[in-house]
């Protein structure tokens, strides 16, 4: 098997520098543009820290590809091919950026044969760094991480998001999804204003799930492999198998959570992350 132990290590100092970047603008004033809806912003910043990301491993792996994105916005396609590729939100979380509520990450995962290797989730303010390996664990600043193993789900904590889409049905859709868990009850459903360092509370047992449509591959593709490795379960909102180009997910603590939560949440037309 090949060990990609290099790539990982390269993509955790290439965070580190990155997030020197989103610490100093978090403070400053910001220019600040649309992109899909009024909640989908994109700064100077999410671009430069992108730039800054590909450019560095792009000269280190001249052979590798890409999924960034801000490159995406700016009309590249999103292709996951059998090729190495790195998956990359230089801000998880730019609504919260803008405002300086205090929760962003840089999110980068590596694939290879379609196959997520490694994740990476800097949440820079807090400085929690959350990593993991294939079939070698999960990790919070290099401490172990494992998820809360609740069953039940009426005594979770649930995560989610309203997310960027802002169309009645959607709008609709997702806020009688947080009725009905409140209904069934649930202890409490939170939301952190980003999806990474949502879905590693989940790897680290703080809450017992998440769920999500609507928000993007890279958004939470190295978050996925970090909540499996930490012992947890991702699923499409269906309960079928996790595709992180079908802009849906559920990570939870156990099988029983994702399929509880599988059950009650109604889905809302989105385009793929892979659709021409
Ligand atoms: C957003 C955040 C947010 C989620 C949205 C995402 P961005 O990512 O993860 O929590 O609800 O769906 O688009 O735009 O800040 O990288």
């Amino acid at each position: 098997m090949a060990d990609w132990t290099d790539c990982l290590n390269f993509g955790i100092s290439i965070a580190k520098q990155a997030s020197k970047v989103v610490l100093t603008a978090f403070q400053q004033e910001k220019e600040v543009k649309l992109k899909s809806s009024p909640a989908d912003l994109v700064t100077e910043t999410d671009q430069r820290v992108e730039t800054i990301i590909l450019s560095a491993i792009r000269s280190q792996y001249p052979q590798h590809r890409f999924i960034g994105e801000e490159s995406v916005a700016a009309g590249e396609r999103v292709e996951l091919t059998d090729l190495p590729t790195w998956i990359i939100d230089p801000i998880d979380g730019t609504v919260n950026f803008v405002h300086r509520f205090p929760f962003v990450a840089i999110s980068i995962a590596f694939t290879v044969n379609k196959q997520t290797e490694f994740g990476i989730v800097y949440s820079c303010v807090d400085d929690k760094l959350f990593h993991a390996q294939r079939g070698r664990g999960a990790f919070l600043n290099g401490e172990p991480l494992h998820v809360s193993g609740q069953e039940d789900i009426s005594q979770c904590v649930v995560v989610t998001e309203i997310g960027a889409e802002r169309d009645d049905l959607a709008l609709s859709t997702m806020t009688s999804n947080i009725f009905r868990l409140l209904k069934l009850p649930v202890h409490g459903v939170r939301a952190l204003g980003t999806a990474a360092v949502d879905m590693c509370q989940v790897a680290t047992g703080g809450a017992d799930a998440y769920y999500h449509i609507g928000m993007h591959c890279w958004d939470i593709a190295a978050s996925a492999i970090i909540v499996r490795e930490a012992g947890g379960v991702v699923k499409d909102t269906d309960g079928s198998e996790f595709d992180m180009m079908s802009r849906r997910v559920i990570a939870a603590s156990s099988a029983a959570v994702a399929s509880r939560i599988a059950q009650v949440i109604r889905p809302f037309p989105c385009s793929r992350d892979d659709d021409d």
